[in-house]
């Protein structure tokens, strides 16, 4: 029988894997011709002509509203922008609770914060690994205005159970489909179903600009609010004789004629790039059918899964090691579990430190004097730190691990040798 690479066998691989490089010609010739025009932005931050950005800006923006379906898109330089203003176009203020979840990208829990809103913490579903309805649901008090759900990993979150919820208490909802480029819940694209949708365009991402981010959402005013906090709002709410103009004061959340140019040929190229994820991740996930104490990616019914990350459930008990050694054991096999060449992630990791068990929430440290949480406007008791999630903490700490080169130009030779070097490891670890 073959040894493990940690105890002195023979790696199952020695080669690293290749980057996720997705641009050609194309974005290159796009990039070439806004230098040889001559103006990278084409904004200006007062009403009239410039307001609303460049060509390319405007025109990415009507690739988006075709490709999801939305009435409006609007672009802004990066998700977390998106995220921030979509707080001020909800017009939240102090004393209202936002139910967040703990497992993303710290943006998705801290931007209430920003118009000293409550982040409420709701606990994860432990399959599909977004957040849980029931949780959500238990959470929400007299004091609760919306919730931000975040698409976890590519595939939807229960958006029925969590739209009748809003629709139940009054809720305005946004979708964090940051993982999203084409996937569908019930036939709708991700990211639409709630009040407003909002997208990354980040290095990391299966479409990318360097930096960027898309909003969408069919309410025409929620629209205008967010188009005139990317662009300096104090200013230009008279120009636009805006009505309700509660936290229209605005920022410089602007994309530049050069991101979107690249942005829109990487828009060009969405089926291809996330079909050849989705056949990666199909080889991975039946390789792995059937392997106790490994669980491929659970799939929502009704939805197809982008696969920005491909996560995999691991039961320590039954493996008969923990998840930690079984990840030193992968690294030794050559399926790296840090960044050792140019790839963008390492390989395969475990996934963020939940977002509750932060110092800016364990310590309560966005401002000083405790604010928001101990102003005259709040005043109640949140449970953050350990404990508060616990489905989120056992995943962080024991029962998740995600596979990241799941890309095109990889192979289902290179799927071979990830589900070669687990198999390999739950065999000789029993
Ligand atoms: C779920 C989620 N939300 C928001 C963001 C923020 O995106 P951006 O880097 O475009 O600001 C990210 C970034 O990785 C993310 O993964």
């Amino acid at each position: 029988m073959s040894k493990l690479a940690i105890n002195g066998g023979t790696p199952v691989r020695t080669r690293p894997f290749p980057p996720y490089r997705t641009f050609d010609e194309n974005e290159e010739r796009a990039v070439v011709e806004v230098i040889r025009e001559g103006v990278i932005s084409d904004y200006i931050g007062a009403p009239g002509a410039y307001f609303m950005g460049g060509r390319r800006v405007q025109q990415l923006e009507d690739m988006w509203r075709a490709h999801t379906g939305a009435k409006h898109a609007v672009v802004m330089n990066s998700a977390t922008s998106v995220i921030i203003a979509a707080m001020a176009a909800f017009g939240l203020g102090p004393g209202d609770e936002v139910i967040v979840t703990p497992y993303s990208h710290v943006i998705s829990a801290t931007a209430p914060l920003f118009y000293d809103a409550i982040p409420v913490f709701a606990d994860s579903e432990p399959d599909c690994l977004c957040m849980s309805v029931d949780s959500i649901r238990e959470k929400i008090t007299e004091r609760t205005r919306a919730i931000i759900v975040v698409d976890l990993f590519g595939q939807s979150a229960d958006m029925d159970g969590i739209m009748d919820l809003a629709r139940k208490h009054n809720l305005l909802v946004l979708s964090d489909s940051a993982h999203i480029t084409k996937a569908t819940y019930k036939g709708r694209m991700a990211g639409t179903l709630a009040h407003i949708g909002s997208y990354s365009f980040n290095g990391h991402k299966t479409i990318q600009c360097g930096e960027g981010g898309m909003a969408v959402t069919d309410d025409d005013e929620l629209a205008m609010r967010l188009r005139l906090v990317r662009n300096h709002a104090e200013n230009c709410v008279a120009g636009y004789e805006v009505e309700n103009i509660i936290n229209m004061v605005g920022f410089n959340f602007r994309m530049t004629e050069l991101e979107a140019a690249v942005c829109i040929e990487q828009t060009k190229k969405i089926d291809r790039l996330v079909d050849a994820r989705r056949e990666l991740c199909a080889h991975l996930a039946r390789r792995l059918q059937g392997v106790a104490g490994l669980t491929a990616p659970i799939l929502r019914k009704g939805c197809t899964h982008d696969f920005l990350l491909f996560p995999v459930l691991y039961d320590a008990s039954v493996v008969g090691i923990s998840r930690d050694e079984f990840l030193r054991r992968l690294d030794a096999e050559g399926i790296k579990t840090r960044k050792v060449g140019e790839e963008h992630v390492p390989p395969v990791t475990g996934f963020v430190t939940p977002i509750h068990l932060q110092p800016v929430f364990t310590r309560r440290t966005f401002r000083p004097k405790g604010y928001p949480w101990d102003s005259s406007h709040y005043g109640h008791e949140v449970p953050y730190g350990q404990g508060a999630c616990p489905v989120v903490e056992g995943l962080f700490r024991e029962k998740l691990f995600t596979v990241n080169a799941i890309y095109p130009p990889l192979t289902t030779a290179d799927m071979d040798d990830i589900a070669d070097a687990m198999l390999k490891i739950v065999e000789l670890s029993a």
